[in-house]
């Protein structure tokens, strides 16, 4: 079987609007019924829903306090167009750092969980976030584990790489298959 993985010749937010065609394309191929996407602000998400359509779409946040404070960084602007369009709005603990990033922040060790993180980041950030926000997204009970989604994940602000996976649950984490890539930043 031959198909194709786009490169972006550098990671980013310039790299969102592509993404979201060749989503769409992956999507109708392989008649994909759930989208996850990390979209921090909700931009990214609005900008998915208002493009792909006949599709259930989760948004996965950050953690509220993940700047600090207790606030959601999704905005009430794009929550309510997140929610006219039917998309689910996710934020919990985040599946790679999770308590482990407190632990390895007071003792200034490392946990096994960031090393799985750190070693999914070497294809891309955004790989490893495809994965976090599928387990997130598992365990919140918004998508399936026994078929085929896609994932969306990027580099700090917008979207840049793209994934076919079957999710798993934390607890079953290596379970987890990563399908196809659709894109990625190359560098
Ligand atoms: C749970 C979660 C974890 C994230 N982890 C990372 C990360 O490790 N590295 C990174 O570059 N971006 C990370 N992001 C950012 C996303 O990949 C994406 O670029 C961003 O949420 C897009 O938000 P926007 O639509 O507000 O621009 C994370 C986002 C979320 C929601």
């Amino acid at each position: 079987m031959e198909k194709s993985i786009h490169y972006f010749e550098n990671p980013g937010i310039e790299n969102t609007d592509k993404l979201i065609e060749l989503v769409k394309e992956r999507k109708e191929e392989l008649n994909i019924d759930y989208i996850v996407i990390a979209s921090a602000s909700g931009s990214s998400g609005v900008k998915f829903a208002q493009k792909i359509g006949n599709v259930n779409i989760v948004n996965v946040t950050h953690h509220a306090g993940f700047r600090g404070g207790d606030e959601l960084e999704i905005t009430a602007e794009n929550r309510k167009k997140l929610e006219d369009l039917d998309v689910e709005i996710y934020a919990g603990s985040h599946a790679l750092s999770g308590v482990g990033r407190g632990i390895s922040n007071k003792f200034k060790g490392v946990t096994p969980v960031e090393v799985i993180a750190e070693t999914l980041r070497m294809f891309s950030q955004g790989i490893k976030v495809c994965v976090e926000i599928s387990i997130m997204a598992a365990d919140g009970g918004l998508i399936p584990t026994d078929s085929e989604i896609i994932a969306i994940g990027g580099t700090g602000t917008g979207v840049d790489t793209a994934v076919v996976l079957k999710a798993a649950h934390q607890g079953n984490f290596f379970d987890m298959r990563i399908h196809e890539i659709i894109a990625m930043p190359r560098p």
